[in-house]
Formats: structure tokens, C-alpha cells, sequence
């Protein structure tokens, strides 16, 4: 079937370079290939298979779903569930050979009852107050401590790694760094009790790129890995998705008629209107009516009038376009952090948005 709407355009190859250049920023350790919701919208499937193929040893998702997802592909390494799988379903656990974060003592417990081992990661909460085994007041780290100790006297589980994870890396050094410090006088403290507690991970993106001291066994990346690091750097990271939408129809309109629902767009002279086929159902958000352009050669073609659900007009006055034409929503030459900040969002949303069957996708690598 021909592509009648919208393509998103994965470029594996670009996926590798920024894989590889988070490597070495990691001093050469590993990265856990963060590929929870959909790989960010570029295909969880295809990337990790991708990923796997270059080296990537290490990969984390959200849902005990996707993780089995990517184990029936044939993904072999380590896969990591951030999430909380529910303990009636911590057989799949062990059958799929799954890690599990664990975020108390009482969920530990209950995975430990299925009676078979359970191999898990401790998340420990130094400042999200999300998941996480609560952490954040120095004077009451002993707390955490006796938790972990008794987590580790579990018959079936296994304790193969311990994380946290920053709130503000991109923006808030000193907490980042007050965060850090708590994790390391907890992983001292640890070691102090003969604890084991398997491999360390704290880093996301920005705490990688920001972050170069104080390595850990692995970073957890996602967003820089698709292109988009949430800091300034001068590494140069290659964004992996360009979407386009095409033409669906052209209209010529005169002065004082309006575009789309609302008549938020009322022409002040003729003009000459292209319909393209993408809308809010598609992940294009309706904060972007009249606040966004596309890109066609060389043009930012002005999107106006509201966005509707699977359709959004742009004005192509004096272009030379066509039906079965394709405009660039983001990509090369349209950026996607300036986009997000017009949607008052960021580039992880506007990425994640595009992880719908709706959409097709288009795998590039030489
Ligand atoms: C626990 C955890 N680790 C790592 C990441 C990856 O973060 P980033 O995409 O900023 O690299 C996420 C994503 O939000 C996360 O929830």
C-alpha cells in the first residue's frame, strides 16, 4: 500500500552515530538504549533490533508489554521494566528473563512469592518522589538502607542493579548534583553492609552530557539518542525522525473567507490554501493552530486556521505546490525544540505523539 497521508522517516543510521557518541561520552561503558513508548515514537522494534545488531547490550522500557514485545523479536540482552509489573504477572517475569525494578520492600515481597527467581533493579528515589525507595534526607538514609537489606534477604529475588533518576539535569546542577550525592553516600553506606547491589546507573541525557565525573556501570539515555539532547553541547547528535504529510487538496479562497473550525482565520486578500493530511489524532497538537509553518522547499508554509483532527490547512499563496505534494512537519529543515516551545511542550511529547498505527513509518540505513 502507498503512503496516502503521513510517513514518519526513521534514519537507523543516525540512531547508531548518536548511540555510539553517547558511548563515548560514557567513557566507553554501556548505555541502556531507553526504548519505552514506542522507542519515543521511532518503533521500539526496529530500533532495538537495530541497536543490538551495533553493540547496544542494554535496553529499558516502561511496560512488562513491551518488553516481551521486543523478547519475541529476538532481542537477546538485558531488558529492564521501569514500571511496576503487577505481581500476578511475574511469571513472565522469569519465562521472558526480565529485570523488574523494584521500588519497596512490599512490592519485593509480593514478585518474591511466585516462588521462582526474579532478577530486579532498585530504584531509589534522591528527589523525583515518583518510584523509588525514598531517599532524599541524608539524616534518614539509614531508613533506605534497612529497606534494601531487607530486600536483599528475599529468598527469589535477585538484586542485579541500583538506580536513580534526575529531575532537572538540564537545568538545576545544584540539585542534580545534591541528587547525585545522596545516591553515592547510599551506595557507600551499601557497600558498608556488604550489600550487593549489582550494576549503577544514574545518568539520563542531560546528566550525561552535563554531568563528567563520577561514572557509574551504565547510562540510561533516550532523548539524545534520537537526536534531541535537552542541553547545549557541541557533540554533534543527528536527529532520527523527519515526518512528512502530504497535499490533499488546494483551494483558492478570496478576502473575508475563513479556514477550518472556529474561523480563527478570516483572509484579508485571496489566497491559496493547501489541506494536508495530518491532524491532532495524528500527534500534530491543536495548540499549534495558526502557530506553526511546514516546509517545502525552501518555504515556511504558515499553518492557519485551527488543526483538526486528522487535517490542518497552511497557507501556500504563491508557491508552487501540488496535490501529492510533501510538506516537512519536522525534520532536517523545520527543528523540532523550536516546534515544541510553540506548543508549550517539549521535544519528548512531540516525538512520542508520532508512536501511532496510524502513521507510516520508513526505515533508512545504508
Ligand atoms: C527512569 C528513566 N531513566 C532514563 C530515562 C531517559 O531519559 P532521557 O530521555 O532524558 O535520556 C527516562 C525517561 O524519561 C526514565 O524515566
Amino acid at each position: 500500500m502507498v503512503v496516502d497521508r503521513l510517513r514518519a522517516v526513521i534514519n537507523l543510521d543516525n540512531l547508531i552515530h548518536n548511540y555510539k557518541l553517547l558511548k563515548k561520552l560514557n567513557h566507553d561503558k554501556e548505555i541502556f538504549a531507553v526504548v519505552k513508548a514506542d522507542a519515543y515514537g521511532h518503533g521500539s522494534v526496529e530500533c532495538s533490533l537495530h541497536l543490538e545488531k551495533h553493540g547496544c547490550k542494554y535496553f529499558a522500557v516502561t511496560v512488562l508489554k513491551e518488553a516481551i514485545e521486543l523478547r519475541s523479536v529476538g532481542i537477546k540482552s538485558e531488558i529492564l521494566i521501569f514500571g511496576k509489573t503487577d505481581p500476578l504477572n511475574a511469571s513472565y517475569l522469569s519465562d521472558y528473563n526480565l529485570v523488574q525494578t523494584v521500588d519497596s520492600y512490599e512490592y519485593a515481597f509480593k514478585l518474591s512469592q511466585y516462588g521462582k527467581k526474579i532478577r530486579v533493579h532498585l530504584n531509589i528515589d534522591t528527589g523525583m518522589t515518583r518510584l523509588g525507595i525514598f531517599a532524599q534526607r541524608i539524616e534518614e538514609l539509614e531508613k533506605a538502607v534497612s529497606e534494601i537489606k531487607k530486600i536483599s534477604e528475599l529468598e527469589y529475588i535477585e538484586i542485579a542493579g541500583i538506580y536513580s533518576h534526575f529531575t532537572s539535569a538540564e537545568s538545576d546542577k545544584e540539585f542534580t548534583l545534591k541528587q547525585q550525592k545522596l545516591f553515592d553516600e547510599l551506595l557507600k553506606r551499601l557497600k558498608a553492609e556488604k550489600i550487593n547491589y549489582g550494576l549503577v546507573h544514574l545518568k539520563n541525557s542531560s546528566g550525561l552530557v552535563t554531568l563528567d565525573k563520577n561514572l557509574y556501570d551504565l547510562a540510561r539515555c533516550g532523548i539524545a539518542m534520537y537526536g534531541y539532547p535537552p542541553v547545549k553541547t557541541d557533540d554533534e547528535f543527528l536527529p532520527v525522525m523527519s515526518v512528512y504529510a502530504k497535499v490533499i487538496a488546494i483551494k483558492e479562497i478570496n478576502k473575508g473567507e475563513s479556514v477550518s473550525y472556529g474561523r480563527t482565520f478570516i483572509a484579508d486578500k485571496e489566497m491559496t490554501i493547501a489541506t494536508i493530511a495530518i491532524g491532532y489524532a495524528d500527534g500534530y497538537m491543536r495548540i499549534l493552530s495558526n502557530n506553526d509553518f511546514f516546509y517545502f522547499k525552501g518555504y515556511k508554509l504558515p499553518v492557519i486556521g485551527r488543526v483538526c483532527m486528522g487535517l490542518t490547512m497552511i497557507n501556500v499563496s504563491g508557491v508552487d505546490i501540488q496535490e501529492g505534494d510533501e510538506v516537512e512537519v519536522f525534520g532536517k529543515n523545520k527543528l523540532l525544540e523550536p516546534m515544541a516551545k510553540r506548543a508549550l511542550t517539549i521535544t519528548y511529547e512531540l516525538l512520542t505523539n508520532m508512536a501511532k498505527p496510524r502513521i507510516d513509518r520508513e526505515y533508512i540505513k545504508k
